[in-house]
């Protein structure tokens, strides 16, 4: 009789939170209890500890990562900084979210080439791309790892340009001791269930040193209004309840042990893969990295990720379409992007999370470096 496969997940977010599920249940007692459910205490509370995480003046919190993102560019436009038709640069390999945020303000979304290496945006694709109607560049820093923020700051600065993160994937990714969230003008966050900072539902938030900019989505996210029904802008309704709020602070206390743990599963993968057919991820330095997926390349994906899941390793691809090749972008975005094309029929994303055992790590490998040979 054959043995019954071990499977090793993607990712368990059962794992991940049964580690703090006592604290997690008596933080959502507080707030049954509380009898206050939106824009509470718990809010405020978390908003402070994460603008102090990120070593910013302020976070607000919204509904999602994408709202974040959608409602720091409108901010701007409601300050006069960003206009209709303006020109916002994004990295053509990125989620779709951060496209939907430039276009559904009615700005344009010009896709930059990555650098080969890092995934990351390029500064001399920037550079190239940089128009009479460029505004902003918005830097994404994609599967956790910081984009080059000192050469693209340099741009944005020589340029008067806004420099604005999408830092869904990179909570905690630190440079010379400066983390994700603060090195722009701001940055949008996502705290979906599987990112490295997760809530138990949707939630984001967005950061900022600009108090102007903070004024004024504190008041977009709730109908435009700073003064209970006065309403100063046509704002939305997306606003991080308390009970995620409430969760959030809770997990924040992890974060970074979490990160520790993340990054040494990638550092196991870096020592123990080693295939001819593998192309490992580039780490320009060690805490730039928040490893919020380990992304590897591979000419023959698909049969990579189809050999893993016969070992029972479940694998993913982020992603398998660049947003300007999307039907939602036909007609729109007519971009030639070859490198950007090229890493979506290549990339895979390995297990990666802080509850994998060492003994799922170990499979893993073998498992890759066991790739081609006869089964
Ligand atoms: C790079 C990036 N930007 C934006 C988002 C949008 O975040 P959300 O799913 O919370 O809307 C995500 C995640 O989904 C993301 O990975």
């Amino acid at each position: 009789m054959e043995m019954p496969l071990l499977e090793v997940p993607f990712l368990s977010l059962k794992a991940v939170n049964a580690r703090y599920a006592t604290e997690l249940k008596a933080a959502a007692a507080r707030v049954i209890d509380s009898g206050w459910y939106v824009l509470g205490e718990e809010l405020a509370a978390f908003e402070r500890e994460f603008a102090g995480y990120c070593g910013v003046r302020h976070a607000i919190g919204v509904g999602n990562g994408l709202d974040a993102l959608a409602l720091l560019l409108r901010g701007y436009i409601e300050l006069g900084r960003l206009a209709e038709g303006d020109e916002v640069l994004v990295p053509g390999n990125t989620f779709i979210a951060s496209f939907l945020a430039v276009t559904g303000n009615r700005l344009v979304a010009v896709p930059v080439e990555p650098d080969a290496a890092t995934f990351n945006i390029d500064p001399s694709g920037v550079a190239a791309a940089i128009g009479p109607r460029t505004r902003a560049v918005m830097a994404v820093h994609l599967y956790g790892q910081l984009a080059d923020m000192a050469a693209l700051r340099a741009l944005a600065d020589q340029h008067g340009l806004l420099l604005l993160e999408d830092a869904a994937q990179a909570h905690g990714a630190a440079c010379d001791g400066r983390r994700a969230g603060a090195f722009g003008d701001a940055a949008g966050f996502s705290f979906f269930p599987a990112k490295n900072l997760g809530a138990l539902g949707d939630a984001g938030a967005i950061t900022t040193d600009d108090d102007a900019l903070a004024q004024c989505v504190t008041a977009l996210r709730n109908y435009g209004s700073e003064t209970k029904y006065h309403h100063r802008f046509r704002g939305i309704n997306s606003r991080l309840d308390e009970m995620q709020a409430a969760l959030l602070r809770v997990k924040l206390k992890y974060l970074d042990e979490d990160t520790r743990l993340r990054r040494r599963v990638a550092a196991r993968y870096r020592g123990g893969i080693d295939h001819p057919q593998i192309a490992l991820p580039a780490v320009a330095r060690e805490e730039a990295h928040a490893w919020h997926l380990f992304v590897l390349r591979c000419r023959r994906r698909d049969a990579l990720q189809d050999h893993l899941r016969a070992h029972g390793i479940h694998t993913q691809v982020h992603y398998p379409l660049p947003p300007h090749r999307q039907p939602a972008y036909a007609g729109l975005l007519d971009a030639q992007l070859p490198l950007t094309e090229r890493l979506h029929r290549e990339v895979l994303s390995l297990p990666i999370g802080p509850t994998l055992s060492e003994a799922d790590v170990e499979r893993v490998i073998a498992a890759c470096q066991a790739f081609g040979s006869a089964a």
